[in-house]
């Protein structure tokens, strides 16, 4: 009897780092969102990522197992007593493809490291801050826009997001009217700091209130007219980039062109460019 109640308990403790999930969320069939707990001891800066995984397949030959990890930014803000993430599922992708099952009660993997250069700390002060995002690229975003010090640092914050579908913005735009809802941000900072923010949500391949790539929309200016904001300048804006990787490349190449430079945590400029995530 004692060896049958040790055989779970023992199972367990083989998983390193292993943190629990409290909640799941499916948004398409390409996108979810879970939650886990918080390891008691681990710190970080709102829009830094961390390694997360599950346990890989026994190697066929030893039998062995090793920790199948990528780099996930953490969605959720600092205060937070849990930890949010916002996943793509790639059908044959080795992490995406067995993560996207997950369920509340399950363990996953997580490395309490966080790193990253999406974090205030790698800009300069200014007076608009810019959040550039494709698909899952949101993620940061999503952690910095409940976090106080984004609304205490800017008078004004845009948030543009571009995606393939109009379902795959439903994450990101349930995010945005939570935070009128948020009452440690409309306690600490004020009711209607909402108010500072502009949301731009565009779609490329299906019909929606915006279609284009963020990108051509300022271009051409009909981004900047839609939002009745002046183009960026390096002496008021700051900006955070997180996309895939064409998109990143592209955006940083028109705001070298706006005078921004970039920033880094030693080094703190004007922009700051992350890849999403993709598995
Ligand atoms: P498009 O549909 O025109 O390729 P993905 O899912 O492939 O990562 O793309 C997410 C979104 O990013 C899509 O809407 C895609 O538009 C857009 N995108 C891809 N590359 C770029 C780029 N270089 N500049 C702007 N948007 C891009």
């Amino acid at each position: 009897q004692s060896t049958a109640t040790k055989a779970p308990e023992a199972k367990k403790l083989a998983i390193p780092d292993a943190q629990t999930v409290t909640e799941v969320k499916h948004y398409t069939d390409r996108l979810f969102s879970f939650r886990c707990t918080r390891p008691a001891t681990m710190r970080f800066r709102s829009g830094e990522f961390v390694m997360i995984g599950l346990m890989g397949d026994p190697d066929p030959k030893t039998g062995k197992q090793k920790p199948l990890l990528r780099a996930y930014s953490i969605a959720s803000p600092s205060w937070d007593e849990e930890l949010e993430f916002y996943s793509i599922k790639v059908p044959d992708g080795p992490l995406t493809s067995r993560l996207q099952h997950i369920k509340v009660g399950d363990e996953i993997i997580l490395r309490p490291k966080p790193v990253g250069t999406l974090v205030h700390d790698a800009l300069l002060p200014g007076k608009r801050l810019w959040f550039f995002a494709t698909g899952t690229g949101f993620a940061p975003f999503a952690s910095l826009l409940r976090e106080p010090q984004t609304y205490e640092d800017y008078d004004e914050v845009i948030i543009t997001h571009t995606c393939r579908e109009a379902a795959e913005l439903t994450y990101g735009a349930e995010l945005i009217e939570g935070l009128k809802e948020d009452e440690l941000l409309n306690e600490v900072i004020g009711e209607g700091f909402w108010k500072k923010i502009k949301y731009y949500p565009t779609t490329t391949r299906e019909e929606s209130a915006k279609m284009g790539r963020i990108t051509d929309l300022m271009r051409s200016g009909e981004a900047f007219a839609d939002l009745g904001v002046t183009p960026l300048t390096p002496e008021t804006d700051r900006a955070m980039i997180c996309g895939n990787l064409a998109f990143n490349l592209e955006l940083k190449e028109m705001l070298e062109e706006f005078g921004l430079e970039e920033g880094a945590n030693s080094d703190p400029k004007h922009y700051v460019v992350e890849k999403a995530f993709l598995d």
